[in-house]
């Protein structure tokens, strides 16, 4: 919350430059890090498409990525990127039913610099990229999240996104379209040592869980 200790940035919010790269990759290390995520999971990140986010996003017929750059020192304090499903979550693109798929689009890639949380700018982010979905005539936004990873799902949460299902992976294993997981229903009730697990840091559980949120626009 922003008070006179702690007030809100002055912030632009514009697309993606060719020099802000290093500065982009740098947040989206420091964004994960900060949950004690393993270096596994923030360089498969990197290798997949962090590595050239202008061929990646920019260049993707309705994929984005946007820059919340302070206006005091020019600064990237904040960054979130949007694509088309089919290419944002390629392997849950091919279990929606056809009506929704082309619909849906993927919010990816927010971060917030830690000195910058909580001050308004992960909600402008978002607001954007909810602006041009519209536009672009998506229905519908779905992304993942780790169940450790709480600030993000209190923020989803309170944006108005809904739990789907979680995805369970064993331990340091990466999410790609090869590796087996087990389903948690959000209905069913989970079980307790899985609820224990969630909420533990990456390097100290012995499974990692996949949340999906989805949100109508
Ligand atoms: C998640 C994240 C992007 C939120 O950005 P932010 O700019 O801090 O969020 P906002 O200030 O717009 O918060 C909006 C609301 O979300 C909720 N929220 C945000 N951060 C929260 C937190 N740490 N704990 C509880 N609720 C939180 C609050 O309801 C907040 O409103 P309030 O501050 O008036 O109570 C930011 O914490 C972040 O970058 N975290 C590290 C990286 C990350 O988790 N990225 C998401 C990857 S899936």
């Amino acid at each position: 919350m922003a008070s006179e200790a702690n007030p809100s940035p002055s912030i632009i919010i514009r697309s993606f430059q060719a020099s802000d790269l290093a500065q982009c990759q740098a947040l989206f290390s420091a964004g994960h890090m900060s949950y004690g995520n393993a270096k596994i999971y923030i360089d498969h990140a990197m290798r997949k498409d962090i590595s050239d986010i202008d061929k990646n996003y920019m260049q993707v017929t309705n994929g984005h990525w946007w820059v919340a750059v302070s206006t005091e020192d020019n600064r990237i304090i904040g960054q979130i990127a949007i694509l088309p499903l089919k290419i944002g979550d390629p392997s849950f693109y091919k279990t929606m039913s056809d009506d929704e798929c082309d619909q849906t689009c993927e919010l990816i890639r927010l971060v917030v610099a830690p000195d910058a949380q909580r001050l308004g700018i992960g909600k402008k982010l978002i607001s954007t990229l909810f602006e041009f979905a519209r536009e672009r005539g998506f229905n519908q936004v779905h992304l993942t999240t780790l169940t450790s990873m709480d600030k993000a799902c209190a923020f989803y949460e309170r944006n108005g996104f809904v739990k789907g299902h979680i995805e369970k992976y064993s331990r340091n294993d990466v999410k790609v379209d090869s590796s087996e997981c087990v389903i948690l229903d959000p209905n069913a009730t989970i079980p307790e040592e899985d609820q224990r697990q969630m909420k533990m840091q990456l390097d100290k559980a012995a499974f990692l869980y996949v949340q999906h949120y989805f949100r109508k626009l």
